[in-house]
């Protein structure tokens, strides 16, 4: 199995990361650059991780209208990333036209995957603040539901919803899932968290964990520890 565990290098600038890697011995593994990095550092960040063998998940979180999210995967697409997203809240349109414009852009092999509801969120600021009623997990799924009909490959979505996903989408739909969280680890902002034993348990295809190994005492022990987690024979 390919190694699903990407790193989300949430760190202020390049040289942050860099040290970071270096330090942890963490090279070739699979990475997730956020807004934070990337609004620093650009496309050099990319061409960088590439070269040193990180695969790689851009995690923009797109959503705008569907010209300009199409225009603006197109440019992505020459990043030749693995994974790229947008907010499954834009609509069926605009992740329609996010696809055509990754296409357009020569992209075929970069997944394109939705973030459906943050798992930031609980049920309770979802009907409040949004206005969005009912449960959350119904909304993750129909969110999911129609992402995979307007052409995405999976979603971003808590570990807890991953399975009733699999279930609606098909086991060929990606579930990516944060919100990670290794025993010992505090949940910080996040409110949906589980841990790699239950993500795997609960189907999630590829987990997102940053601050569980960035800010562990051991940050190579911490990403050992979460692959055990998920491989059935360590790494
Ligand atoms: O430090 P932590 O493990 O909470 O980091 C989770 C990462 O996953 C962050 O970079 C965050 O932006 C990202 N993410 C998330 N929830 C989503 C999509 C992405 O937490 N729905």
């Amino acid at each position: 199995m390919k190694n699903p565990i990407y790193l989300a290098l949430d760190f202020p600038d390049g040289q942050q990361v860099e040290q970071f890697l270096i330090r942890n011995e963490l090279s070739g593994i699979p990475v997730k650059v956020g807004m934070e990095l990337f609004y620093r550092e650009g496309h050099q960040i990319i061409e960088k991780l590439k070269k040193n063998n990180h695969p790689i998940f851009l995690d923009l979180k797109l959503h705008d209208i569907p010209t300009t999210v199409e225009r603006a995967m197109e440019n992505l697409a020459s990043l030749g990333v693995d994974i790229v997203n947008v907010h499954a809240l834009g609509g069926s349109e605009m992740i329609k036209r996010a696809k055509e414009g990754l296409l357009r852009g020569g992209a075929s092999n970069t997944k394109l995957i939705a973030v459906t509801i943050l798992t930031s969120m609980n049920e309770i600021s979802m009907n409040d603040e949004l206005h969005i009623q009912g449960k959350l997990n119904e909304q993750v799924t129909h969110l999911a539901a129609m992402s995979k009909n307007s052409g995405a490959d999976g979603v971003v979505c808590s570990v807890h919803e991953a399975g009733q996903i699999k279930q609606v989408c098909g086991k060929e739909f990606l579930t990516v899932t944060p919100g990670i969280r290794l025993k010992d680890s505090s949940a910080d902002d996040q409110q949906r968290i589980a841990t790699p034993e239950f993500a795997k348990e609960a189907g999630a295809d590829r987990l997102v964990i940053g601050r569980s190994i960035t800010r562990a005492k051991k940050p190579k022990k911490a990403y050992k520890t979460a692959l055990r987690g998920m491989l059935e024979n360590g790494y």
